[in-house]
């Protein structure tokens, strides 16, 4: 038995935002008081474990829908072990581990791997996501149902799109018996050709391919279109044009199933903050200019995106110390995207520490019908008490996961998760992991 008192509990899911005592009992909420309650009210809670939680806040553990864990075939990168340490570490306690493995996520057998993987790790729970398409080659669909009964809790080609627009039609045709969501990487590979950068200011000073907001927006238009007409399912993945903010806002008055996600890089920086060498800022969809950037925060205001995701993608050193037109896209993200949010973002008041928890939390949990999102008596305690003091530079030392990809790298960044429960069980105190 726990207790944690004076702690300022944010839970969108109660419109819970105060200061309250909250007592864990195996594993469970069991009880939320106002501070000046006595506990000795509660039966047996004489011999819990007190934690004093004043000047610090209590979330839902974070549920990230958009990872990328690696495991099988690029573990040089990324393992399930480190990712889902790297996801306690930073706040996160259920993850999507996304299906561009090789071998692709593409079976069931596949499917049950990295859910055993996840349980083996024992940190985070790990969910999977399947491909759409047979090996991802975008030509055949895979086998929805036995995905479905392996674990799979969404399905995505991600790191690749849908090109041909008959299969994304029967894929969301299809999904709708297993109820299964289709996330999009909406991209439209002629459009963005070799692109590695956003197409502007940047692109042409830096003398590097240009990679057009088009290329994103005229899949998102596809993609909802044929939603409408099918009435499936889907997660617009990783939103950064402000063309892509405005469909969905339309397609979602409409009527149409659809929600999205936007990545922090997205809101953090622009396509002005990239130089020649910065490949830690090199990631796709690119990042924008800052009309989009403001874009993206209004969608945010006006429930056009619905949830934060990190798209945590981990390469090597070497991999991404190359010239920036070969260095692979993607930013790890789980060990520094809630402070850098919490900086970038809360602090200075263009998002409010309820929304952002509402986003990474409440929503996802609700969108993809996960346990977690919310600390109702009876739930599962998958929680995080936050430190919006705690300061911690970001180091190549002091990161769990496997690799270092960051733009914060070498930067001190301030509000940091300092205890992370999973199931009840605390799986990271003090920024160092607690393994099973
Ligand atoms: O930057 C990215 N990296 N975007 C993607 O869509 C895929 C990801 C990866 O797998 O590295
Ligand atoms: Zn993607």
């Amino acid at each position: 038995m726990m207790w944690l008192k004076k702690v300022h509990l944010i839970d969108p899911s109660q419109g819970i935002s105060g200061l309250r005592d909250v007592l864990v009992e195996d594993g469970r909420i069991k009880e939320i008081t106002l501070p000046a309650a006595q506990t000795a009210d509660v039966t047996g809670a004489g011999e819990a474990e007190v934690i004093d939680g004043a000047g610090k806040y209590l979330f839902p553990g974070l549920v990230d829908v958009h990872t990328h864990l690696r495991e099988p075939g690029f573990e040089e990168k990324e393992d399930i072990a480190s990712g889902s340490a790297a996801a306690v570490r930073g706040g996160f306690t259920s993850i999507l581990a996304m299906a561009n493995t090789q071998p692709v996520i593409d079976h069931r057998g596949l499917v049950e791997f990295v859910r055993n993987q996840g349980l083996r790790a024992g940190l985070a729970r790990v969910y999977p996501v399947a491909a759409v398409t047979k090996g991802q080659r975008g030509e055949e669909l895979a086998e929805m149902w036995d995905l479905k009964a392996g674990g799979a809790v969404a399905l995505s080609d991600d790191g690749r799109p849908v090109m041909n627009a008959e299969i994304m039609r029967l894929a969301l045709e299809y999904a709708k018996l297993p109820e299964l969501i289709i996330i999009t990487h909406s991209e439209d590979t002629q459009l963005a050709w070799e692109g590695c950068v956003h197409w502007g200011e940047t692109a042409l000073k830096l003398g590097l391919k240009g990679i057009p907001s088009s290329a994103e927006a005229v899949m998102v238009a596809r993609d909802v279109i044929l939603a409408a007409q099918t009435g499936g399912k889907i997660h617009v993945a990783h939103v950064s044009a402000r063309e892509s903010v405005e469909i969905i806002r339309q397609a979602k008055k409409r009527g149409v199933d659809v929600t999205a996600e936007v990545n922090p890089h997205h809101l953090i920086f622009c396509d002005a903050d990239i130089t020649v060498h910065s490949t830690s800022l090199k990631v796709n969809p690119p990042l924008r200019s800052v009309r989009d950037r403001e874009a993206l925060l209004q969608g945010i205001a006006d429930g056009t995106i619905d949830l934060l995701a990190t798209d945590h993608a981990p390469h090597t050193w070497e991999e991404k110390s190359q010239p920036m037109a070969e260095a692979p896209f993607g930013i790890q993200g789980l060990e520094t995207a809630l402070p850098a949010v919490w900086q970038y973002l809360v602090e200075p008041g263009l998002l409010t520490a309820e929304k952002m928890v509402e986003l990474w939390s409440t929503a996802p949990a609700r969108r993809f019908q996960l346990s977690g999102g919310s600390l109702k008596v009876g739930e599962a305690a998958d929680m995080v008490l936050f430190d919006p003091q705690k300061k911690e530079k970001i180091t190549k030392e002091t990161l769990v996961s496997k690799a270092v990809n960051t733009p914060f790298l070498d930067q001190e960044l301030q509000g940091m998760p300092v205890m992370t429960w999973v199931d009840g069980k605390l799986r990271q105190k003090d920024r160092r992991i607690i393994a099973s």
